[in-house]
């Protein structure tokens, strides 16, 4: 995730949310290139012109050097299965695009994503059971490391099951402001400190003004 120093990764209107640097862009690229899956949430991928692909012929073949098939899986979630068919991760075909969604989902949406996707599976009532989506994601897609780019919302659904591991942040010499714009972790929140996600510092990178920092989460007690 990129964000900005005061915690944004967006504007309030949602209209800015690339700003990172070229060496930024290439780091997210070097993250999907040891990834089986990307995923992201419905307003990311509506929001941009986002592909979730593995980028060019050079981190194609970092994929394939590192045992990994050449373009990765990615992955939609879109408890309503509202998501527009338009957004652009549906237009490429290089590799299978599967839709997570609820019973939420409206037969006629979920037909409507089955023309644009190549699989949709609905993972549970209201909100998508992610431990549930995982172990299938593993059993029948073979994804034992997956990479999430967001949004905030998405974000906060995965740390709250505590399935994340690993955030790698990139801080942008930027303040946008703003109630409404999203973070890097939005939903509901924690209510305490003991339900936080804890988080070490594995490694911290400066170049010109942007910092780019590794954290590993660490287990829940
Ligand atoms: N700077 C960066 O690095 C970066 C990275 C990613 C995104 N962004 C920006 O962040 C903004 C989007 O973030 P966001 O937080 O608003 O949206 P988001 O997390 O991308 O998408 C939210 C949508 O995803 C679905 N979703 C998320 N969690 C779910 C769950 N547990 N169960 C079922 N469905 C779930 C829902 O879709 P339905 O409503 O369809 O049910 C929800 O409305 C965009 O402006 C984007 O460009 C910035």
């Amino acid at each position: 995730m990129a964000m900005t120093a005061d915690g944004k990764i967006s504007t309030a209107n949602g209209v800015v949310s690339s700003f990172g640097s070229a060496y930024d862009q290439h780091r997210l690229l070097l993250l999907r290139s040891k990834a089986d899956a990307v995923m992201a949430g419905a307003r990311t991928v509506e929001a941009s012109s986002i592909t979730l692909g593995p980028g060019g012929l050079r981190y194609r073949r970092l994929r394939i050097r590192q045992g990994l098939k050449e373009y990765n899986l990615r992955i939609v979630v879109s408890g309503s299965g509202r998501i527009s068919r338009r957004a652009e991760v549906f237009r490429y075909r290089h590799s299978p695009v599967i839709v997570l969604t609820t019973r939420r989902a409206s037969r006629a949406a979920v037909r409507r994503l089955e023309s644009v996707a190549d699989e949709v599976k609905i993972c549970g009532e209201r909100t998508v059971d992610f431990p549930r989506a995982m172990r299938w994601l593993r059993k029948k897609w073979k994804v034992k490391c997956l990479l999430c780019e967001g949004g905030g919302e998405l974000n906060a659904a995965l740390f709250a099951a505590g399935l994340v591991n690993e955030l790698n942040l990139t801080i942008c010499p930027r303040v946008f402001g703003g109630h409404a714009a999203p973070t890097i972790a939005d939903g509901v929140g924690v209510r305490s400190l003991v339900q936080a996600s804890q988080l070490r510092l594995k490694s911290m990178k400066r170049v010109d003004d942007e910092l780019f920092l590794v954290y590993r989460v660490l287990p829940r007690r």
